[in-house]
Protein backbone atom coordinates (compact mmCIF):
# COMPACT_ATOMS: atom_id res chain seq x y z
CA UNK A 1 0.00 0.00 0.00
CA UNK A 2 2.70 2.29 1.33
CA UNK A 3 5.63 3.32 -1.11
CA UNK A 4 9.37 5.05 0.18
CA UNK A 5 10.36 6.01 -3.41
CA UNK A 6 12.79 8.90 -3.06
CA UNK A 7 13.39 7.93 0.87
CA UNK A 8 16.67 7.15 2.17
CA UNK A 9 16.71 5.12 4.69
CA UNK A 10 19.84 3.27 7.04
CA UNK A 11 19.65 -0.15 8.51
CA UNK A 12 22.33 -0.86 11.05
CA UNK A 13 23.21 -3.89 11.61
CA UNK A 14 21.21 -4.58 8.47
CA UNK A 15 23.18 -7.15 6.37
CA UNK A 16 22.06 -9.85 8.44
CA UNK A 17 19.31 -11.58 10.36
CA UNK A 18 16.81 -9.35 11.48
CA UNK A 19 18.25 -6.38 10.05
CA UNK A 20 18.48 -7.62 6.16
CA UNK A 21 15.10 -8.23 6.25
CA UNK A 22 14.29 -5.05 7.19
CA UNK A 23 16.71 -3.71 4.40
CA UNK A 24 15.04 -5.98 1.80
CA UNK A 25 11.72 -4.97 3.19
CA UNK A 26 12.37 -1.08 2.66
CA UNK A 27 13.90 -2.04 -0.83
CA UNK A 28 10.46 -3.44 -1.87
CA UNK A 29 9.02 -0.73 -0.89
CA UNK A 30 11.24 1.30 -3.02
CA UNK A 31 13.26 3.03 -0.62
CA UNK A 32 17.50 3.86 -1.48
CA UNK A 33 19.04 1.82 1.37
CA UNK A 34 21.95 2.26 3.43
CA UNK A 35 23.44 -0.58 5.42
CA UNK A 36 26.20 -1.15 8.16
CA UNK A 37 27.49 -3.51 9.98
CA UNK A 38 31.02 -4.93 10.49
CA UNK A 39 30.82 -7.88 8.18
CA UNK A 40 32.29 -6.79 4.79
CA UNK A 41 31.25 -9.94 3.12
CA UNK A 42 27.56 -9.67 4.46
CA UNK A 43 27.86 -6.21 3.59
CA UNK A 44 28.60 -6.78 -0.15
CA UNK A 45 25.97 -10.11 -0.48
CA UNK A 46 23.06 -8.18 1.07
CA UNK A 47 23.59 -5.16 -1.38
CA UNK A 48 23.71 -7.48 -4.44
CA UNK A 49 20.20 -8.34 -3.36
CA UNK A 50 19.44 -4.91 -2.59
CA UNK A 51 20.40 -3.71 -6.21
CA UNK A 52 18.62 -6.78 -7.63
CA UNK A 53 15.23 -5.33 -6.52
CA UNK A 54 16.06 -2.36 -8.25
CA UNK A 55 17.11 0.28 -5.68
CA UNK A 56 19.87 2.14 -4.80
CA UNK A 57 22.58 0.68 -2.27
CA UNK A 58 25.58 2.09 -0.24
CA UNK A 59 27.25 -0.10 2.24
CA UNK A 60 29.22 1.60 4.96
CA UNK A 61 31.58 -1.37 7.11
CA UNK A 62 32.09 0.20 10.80
CA UNK A 63 31.38 -0.84 15.05
CA UNK A 64 28.32 1.32 15.50
CA UNK A 65 29.66 0.89 19.31
CA UNK A 66 32.38 3.27 17.68
CA UNK A 67 31.50 7.47 17.48
CA UNK A 68 33.61 8.08 14.47
CA UNK A 69 32.38 5.10 12.64
CA UNK A 70 28.60 6.18 13.32
CA UNK A 71 29.89 9.36 12.52
CA UNK A 72 31.30 8.23 8.68
CA UNK A 73 28.03 6.22 8.49
CA UNK A 74 25.99 9.42 8.76
CA UNK A 75 28.78 11.11 6.26
CA UNK A 76 28.86 9.09 3.52
CA UNK A 77 25.18 8.33 3.83
CA UNK A 78 24.42 12.43 3.53
CA UNK A 79 27.35 12.24 0.49
CA UNK A 80 25.46 9.97 -1.49
CA UNK A 81 22.38 10.88 -0.98
CA UNK A 82 21.63 14.18 0.65
CA UNK A 83 18.84 13.46 3.80
CA UNK A 84 18.24 10.42 5.52
CA UNK A 85 14.64 9.75 5.85
CA UNK A 86 14.42 6.57 8.25
CA UNK A 87 16.71 5.33 10.49
CA UNK A 88 16.67 1.49 12.19
CA UNK A 89 18.54 1.01 14.51
CA UNK A 90 18.70 -2.89 14.81
CA UNK A 91 22.78 -4.05 15.34
CA UNK A 92 21.92 -5.33 18.96
CA UNK A 93 22.64 -8.63 20.83
CA UNK A 94 24.21 -10.46 23.18
CA UNK A 95 27.07 -12.78 22.47
CA UNK A 96 26.76 -16.17 24.46
CA UNK A 97 30.26 -15.72 25.76
CA UNK A 98 28.34 -11.84 27.60
CA UNK A 99 25.17 -14.05 29.03
CA UNK A 100 24.13 -15.31 32.19
CA UNK A 101 22.80 -15.74 35.49
CA UNK A 102 22.83 -12.29 37.10
CA UNK A 103 25.14 -13.24 40.03
CA UNK A 104 27.58 -13.79 37.53
CA UNK A 105 27.92 -11.12 35.13
CA UNK A 106 31.06 -9.06 35.17
CA UNK A 107 31.63 -5.40 34.16
CA UNK A 108 32.69 -6.55 31.15
CA UNK A 109 29.80 -8.50 30.02
CA UNK A 110 27.64 -5.84 31.62
CA UNK A 111 29.53 -3.20 28.82
CA UNK A 112 29.77 -4.95 26.25
CA UNK A 113 26.03 -5.84 26.12
CA UNK A 114 24.42 -2.20 27.34
CA UNK A 115 27.51 -0.53 25.04
CA UNK A 116 25.64 -1.95 21.63
CA UNK A 117 22.08 -2.16 22.65
CA UNK A 118 21.60 1.13 24.48
CA UNK A 119 24.49 3.46 24.38
CA UNK A 120 25.26 2.69 20.65
CA UNK A 121 21.33 2.57 20.03
CA UNK A 122 21.06 5.98 21.34
CA UNK A 123 23.67 7.81 19.85
CA UNK A 124 23.37 6.59 16.77
CA UNK A 125 19.83 8.23 16.91
CA UNK A 126 21.46 11.13 18.07
CA UNK A 127 23.55 11.66 15.55
CA UNK A 128 20.88 10.52 13.38
CA UNK A 129 18.41 13.08 14.50
CA UNK A 130 20.47 15.77 13.84
CA UNK A 131 20.51 15.05 10.75
CA UNK A 132 17.23 14.98 9.95
CA UNK A 133 16.72 18.70 8.97
CA UNK A 134 13.22 18.06 7.48
CA UNK A 135 12.21 15.16 9.70
CA UNK A 136 12.36 11.97 9.61
CA UNK A 137 11.45 8.83 11.37
CA UNK A 138 14.01 6.66 13.61
CA UNK A 139 12.41 2.78 14.61
CA UNK A 140 14.47 1.35 17.32
CA UNK A 141 14.14 -2.59 17.39
CA UNK A 142 13.42 -3.64 21.02
CA UNK A 143 12.69 -7.00 21.99
CA UNK A 144 10.12 -8.67 24.14
CA UNK A 145 12.84 -8.93 27.37
CA UNK A 146 12.11 -5.36 27.73
CA UNK A 147 8.94 -6.23 29.27
CA UNK A 148 10.06 -9.32 31.20
CA UNK A 149 12.03 -11.51 33.00
CA UNK A 150 14.68 -12.13 31.15
CA UNK A 151 16.97 -15.22 33.58
CA UNK A 152 20.19 -15.67 32.13
CA UNK A 153 20.16 -12.01 30.04
CA UNK A 154 18.88 -9.96 32.27
CA UNK A 155 21.33 -6.90 31.19
CA UNK A 156 20.12 -7.57 27.65
CA UNK A 157 16.78 -7.16 28.86
CA UNK A 158 17.40 -4.10 30.86
CA UNK A 159 19.65 -2.58 27.99
CA UNK A 160 16.32 -2.92 25.49
CA UNK A 161 13.90 -1.78 28.73
CA UNK A 162 15.48 1.21 28.93
CA UNK A 163 15.72 1.48 24.75
CA UNK A 164 12.06 1.86 24.95
CA UNK A 165 11.92 4.33 27.89
CA UNK A 166 13.86 6.45 25.82
CA UNK A 167 12.09 5.72 22.61
CA UNK A 168 9.46 7.73 24.49
CA UNK A 169 11.93 10.53 25.66
CA UNK A 170 12.94 10.84 22.07
CA UNK A 171 9.52 10.94 20.43
CA UNK A 172 8.85 13.56 22.96
CA UNK A 173 11.70 15.93 22.42
CA UNK A 174 11.94 15.63 18.61
CA UNK A 175 8.48 15.46 17.27
CA UNK A 176 8.56 19.59 17.03
CA UNK A 177 11.18 18.77 14.65
CA UNK A 178 9.12 16.15 12.81
CA UNK A 179 11.02 13.52 13.81
CA UNK A 180 8.93 10.23 15.02
CA UNK A 181 10.81 7.58 16.91
CA UNK A 182 8.80 4.19 17.52
CA UNK A 183 10.21 0.87 19.09
CA UNK A 184 9.40 -2.40 17.74
CA UNK A 185 9.90 -5.48 20.10
CA UNK A 186 10.06 -8.90 18.51
CA UNK A 187 9.52 -11.98 20.34
CA UNK A 188 11.45 -15.18 18.84
CA UNK A 189 12.76 -14.86 15.19
CA UNK A 190 14.37 -17.33 14.01
CA UNK A 191 18.25 -16.14 12.68
CA UNK A 192 21.69 -18.00 11.57
CA UNK A 193 22.62 -16.95 15.22
CA UNK A 194 19.79 -18.25 17.32
CA UNK A 195 19.56 -21.29 14.66
CA UNK A 196 23.15 -22.31 17.00
CA UNK A 197 20.98 -22.17 20.35
CA UNK A 198 17.89 -23.91 18.95
CA UNK A 199 19.53 -26.37 17.43
CA UNK A 200 17.19 -29.74 18.45
CA UNK A 201 13.92 -30.50 17.61
CA UNK A 202 12.72 -30.19 21.13
CA UNK A 203 13.81 -27.29 21.62
CA UNK A 204 12.52 -25.69 18.90
CA UNK A 205 9.15 -27.35 19.95
CA UNK A 206 9.42 -25.83 23.46
CA UNK A 207 9.73 -22.36 21.89
CA UNK A 208 6.89 -22.45 19.34
CA UNK A 209 4.54 -24.14 22.24
CA UNK A 210 4.64 -20.29 23.86
CA UNK A 211 3.59 -18.82 20.76
CA UNK A 212 -0.28 -18.77 19.90
CA UNK A 213 0.43 -18.46 16.25
CA UNK A 214 2.36 -21.52 16.49
CA UNK A 215 5.40 -20.76 14.87
CA UNK A 216 8.66 -18.99 15.44
CA UNK A 217 8.96 -15.41 13.69
CA UNK A 218 11.05 -14.74 10.65
CA UNK A 219 13.24 -12.14 9.56
CA UNK A 220 10.43 -11.00 6.99
CA UNK A 221 8.12 -10.69 9.76
CA UNK A 222 9.45 -7.46 11.33
CA UNK A 223 10.67 -5.60 7.81
CA UNK A 224 7.48 -4.65 6.70
CA UNK A 225 6.49 -3.13 10.17
CA UNK A 226 9.68 -0.54 9.95
CA UNK A 227 8.56 -0.13 6.42
CA UNK A 228 5.07 1.43 7.46
CA UNK A 229 6.89 3.17 10.62
CA UNK A 230 9.12 4.86 7.82
CA UNK A 231 6.81 5.92 5.51
CA UNK A 232 4.37 8.88 5.79
CA UNK A 233 1.04 6.74 6.01
CA UNK A 234 2.45 6.49 9.64
CA UNK A 235 3.15 10.29 10.08
CA UNK A 236 0.57 10.33 13.47
CA UNK A 237 2.45 7.26 15.02
CA UNK A 238 5.23 8.43 17.54
CA UNK A 239 6.35 7.30 20.69
CA UNK A 240 4.78 3.26 20.33
CA UNK A 241 6.24 0.14 21.18
CA UNK A 242 5.06 -2.32 18.80
CA UNK A 243 5.29 -5.93 19.61
CA UNK A 244 5.92 -8.40 16.97
CA UNK A 245 5.62 -11.48 18.29
CA UNK A 246 3.04 -14.03 17.27
CA UNK A 247 1.05 -13.46 20.10
CA UNK A 248 3.65 -14.29 22.62
CA UNK A 249 4.41 -12.88 25.44
CA UNK A 250 6.55 -15.33 27.31
CA UNK A 251 9.98 -14.48 27.37
CA UNK A 252 12.75 -16.90 25.55
CA UNK A 253 14.51 -18.79 28.56
CA UNK A 254 12.03 -17.77 31.17
CA UNK A 255 10.41 -20.72 31.28
CA UNK A 256 12.98 -22.86 30.83
CA UNK A 257 14.80 -21.46 33.53
CA UNK A 258 11.92 -22.10 35.83
CA UNK A 259 11.65 -25.32 34.50
CA UNK A 260 15.44 -26.09 35.69
CA UNK A 261 15.09 -24.62 39.06
CA UNK A 262 12.03 -26.49 40.36
CA UNK A 263 13.74 -29.80 38.59
CA UNK A 264 16.34 -29.14 40.91
CA UNK A 265 14.00 -28.72 43.76
CA UNK A 266 16.12 -25.63 44.84
CA UNK A 267 14.09 -22.62 45.73
CA UNK A 268 16.52 -20.54 48.00
N1 LIG B 1 16.39 -12.78 16.75
C1 LIG B 1 15.55 -12.57 17.73
O1 LIG B 1 14.85 -13.48 18.17
C2 LIG B 1 15.40 -11.20 18.35
C3 LIG B 1 14.36 -11.04 19.29
C4 LIG B 1 14.17 -9.78 19.85
C5 LIG B 1 14.98 -8.72 19.48
N2 LIG B 1 15.99 -8.90 18.58
C6 LIG B 1 16.80 -7.72 18.22
O2 LIG B 1 16.79 -7.58 16.82
C7 LIG B 1 18.01 -6.98 16.37
C8 LIG B 1 18.66 -7.89 15.35
O3 LIG B 1 18.91 -9.12 15.97
P1 LIG B 1 19.25 -10.45 15.15
O4 LIG B 1 18.65 -11.57 15.90
O5 LIG B 1 18.99 -10.26 13.73
O6 LIG B 1 20.83 -10.50 15.42
P2 LIG B 1 22.03 -11.12 14.58
O7 LIG B 1 21.52 -12.10 13.58
O8 LIG B 1 23.03 -11.52 15.58
O9 LIG B 1 22.53 -9.85 13.81
C9 LIG B 1 23.03 -8.77 14.54
C10 LIG B 1 23.30 -7.65 13.55
O10 LIG B 1 23.86 -6.56 14.28
C11 LIG B 1 25.12 -6.24 13.72
N3 LIG B 1 26.03 -5.84 14.78
C12 LIG B 1 26.27 -6.48 15.95
N4 LIG B 1 27.21 -5.82 16.66
C13 LIG B 1 27.57 -4.75 15.90
C14 LIG B 1 28.49 -3.70 16.07
N5 LIG B 1 29.26 -3.59 17.17
N6 LIG B 1 28.61 -2.77 15.09
C15 LIG B 1 27.85 -2.86 13.96
N7 LIG B 1 26.95 -3.84 13.75
C16 LIG B 1 26.82 -4.77 14.70
C17 LIG B 1 25.59 -7.51 13.01
O11 LIG B 1 26.44 -7.18 11.94
P3 LIG B 1 28.03 -7.57 11.90
O12 LIG B 1 28.16 -8.92 12.46
O13 LIG B 1 28.36 -7.43 10.45
O14 LIG B 1 28.68 -6.50 12.70
C18 LIG B 1 24.30 -8.08 12.50
O15 LIG B 1 23.95 -7.51 11.27
C19 LIG B 1 18.84 -6.77 17.63
O16 LIG B 1 18.67 -5.47 18.10
C20 LIG B 1 18.26 -7.78 18.62
O17 LIG B 1 18.49 -7.39 19.94
C21 LIG B 1 16.22 -10.13 18.03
Amino acid sequence: MFSLKGKTVVVTGGAKGIGRGISLAMARCGAQVVVSGRDAQALDAVAAQLRALDVEALTVQGDITRADDRQRLIQATLERFGVINGWINNAGSAAPSDVGPLDTIDEGQWDRVVDLNLKAAFFAAQAAARSMTQGGSIVNISSRSASYPNPGTGHYGAAKAALENLTRTMAAEWGHRGIRVNAVAPGVVMTDELAKVFNTESRIRRQVETVPLQRLGTPDDIGPLCAYLVSDESSWTSGALIPVNGGSFVPMGYLGYLHRVNAQGNNT
